[in-house]
This record gives C-alpha cells, sequence and structure tokens, in this order.
C-alpha cells in the first residue's frame, strides 16, 4: 500500500453511481488486465480486443504502458521500485475507468505478482480479469518487433525485461492467451469468448 501522505481529506458521497452510469452505457465496467513480455502481443491484442468490441457497440478504452509512460507515467523508469509505482498507478486509473462502467483493457508487462495481486485487491471481486499473453522469450526474442532485446542484449538497455530484468508469471490467471503459435485473431475471440462465457458482456 502506498503512504497516505495527504492529511485532511474526507470522501464525499455522491448522487449518481456506478449502476447509474452501466445502466445508461448498457454494460457492466470491468478491467482486462493483460500481462506477460515485452513483444509477446499484449498491445496488440488489446487493440484488436478493443476494435471488436467497439464495433459492437461498447465502451472500451485501452491503457497502454508505452502511451501512459509518455504522460502520466512520465517520471518513472524500470527500476523495481518504478515498475511498482507505475502499475499502482495504473491499477487505480484502472478502477477509476472501472466504475465509470468502461470495459478496461491494460497492457503492461506488469512483470511482478506482487504489484498484479496489489490491484486485484484494490478491485471489487469480479472487476478484475488477469490474462497472460505468454510468449517465450525466444519468440518475443525473434519478433523483436521495437529492435528493445537486441539492444539489451548487447547491454545497452538496462533491467529489461526478460533479460537482466525478472518475469513473473502469474499463477492462477483468469486466461491463458498462448501467442507462440496463434493468430491475433484467435486470441482475440478467446477472450471475447471467456468475456461471454462469464456475462461480462450481457446487460447490466
Ligand atoms: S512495466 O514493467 O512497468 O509494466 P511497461 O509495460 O509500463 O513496463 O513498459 C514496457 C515497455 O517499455 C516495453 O514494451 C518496452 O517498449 C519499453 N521498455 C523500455 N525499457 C524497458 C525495460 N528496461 N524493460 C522492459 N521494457 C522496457
Amino acid at each position: 500500500m502506498a503512504e497516505q501522505k495527504s492529511m485532511n481529506i474526507t470522501w464525499h458521497e455522491r448522487q449518481v453511481d456506478r449502476a447509474d452510469r452501466e445502466r445508461l452505457l448498457k454494460q457492466r465496467g470491468v478491467t482486462i488486465w493483460l500481462t506477460g513480455l515485452s513483444g509477446s502481443g499484449k498491445s496488440t491484442v488489446a487493440v484488436a480486443t478493443e476494435h471488436v468490441l467497439a464495433e459492437r457497440g461498447r465502451l472500451v478504452y485501452v491503457l497502454d504502458g508505452d502511451n501512459v509512460r509518455h504522460g502520466l507515467n512520465t517520471n518513472l523508469g524500470f527500476s523495481p521500485e518504478d515498475r511498482t509505482e507505475n502499475i499502482r498507478r495504473i491499477g487505480e486509473v484502472a478502477k477509476l475507468f472501472t466504475d465509470a462502467g468502461i470495459i478496461t483493457l491494460t497492457s503492461f508487462i506488469s512483470p511482478y505478482r506482487a504489484d498484479r495481486d496489489a490491484v486485484r485487491e484494490i478491485m471489487h471481486p469480479g472487476d478484475f480479469i488477469e490474462v497472460l499473453v505468454d510468449a517465450s522469450l525466444e519468440t518475443c526474442e525473434a519478433r523483436d518487433v521495437k529492435g528493445l532485446y537486441q539492444k539489451a542484449r548487447a547491454g545497452e538497455i538496462p533491467e529489461f525485461t526478460g533479460i537482466s530484468a525478472p518475469y513473473e508469471a502469474p499463477e492462477k490467471p483468469e486466461v491463458v492467451l498462448d501467442t507462440n503459435e496463434r493468430s491475433v485473431e484467435e486470441s482475440v475471440s478467446e477472450l471475447i469468448g471467456y468475456l461471454e462465457e462469464k456475462g461480462y458482456l450481457g446487460k447490466p
């Protein structure tokens, strides 16, 4: 838990609640938390899922590591402490989005199990779906979409996940998407299939 620095603050009750917003939107808010190595396909799957759900008339939003680090988390690097703070902030943002009634997809390596578990803890039960985007280091390194693995191997990027920093895979994720062999479309339909089966896409 982050330290509470501000004193003399009071929680204000409001007159419009989540149920009101979900009725308006005709959907249920949820956070779909994608975790996996850089290059495993998190952002690709998130963006493709967002597109499919938007086409179906859902309000959906992707929070993405590289993008959020340009704004909200511009002051954070890749030390273990900074990654923890990165995930803590995103968790809080995702919680607000979920409370707003939005289907929220997050795409962050989020390498530490404890950090992801801390996000699950602050969410209401059932609001947090952990999705392991599972591609081996070999696959990610062979793809090397951003050329970062090559740089990391050359020692040009310190603390690079999978090379010189750890990745702790979830022990009991709600969904595992094996992207080693499968296409983006297959991963998207598997994820949407899970959401349908569990009633996340039905009316609230
Ligand atoms: S996290 O570990 O804190 O969850 P996040 O998902 O926000 O990471 O950012 C990861 C992205 O930053 C990677 O996809 C990659 O493009 C870039 N990146 C830059 N440096 C590193 C590094 N040392 N380790 C991992 N990713 C890095």
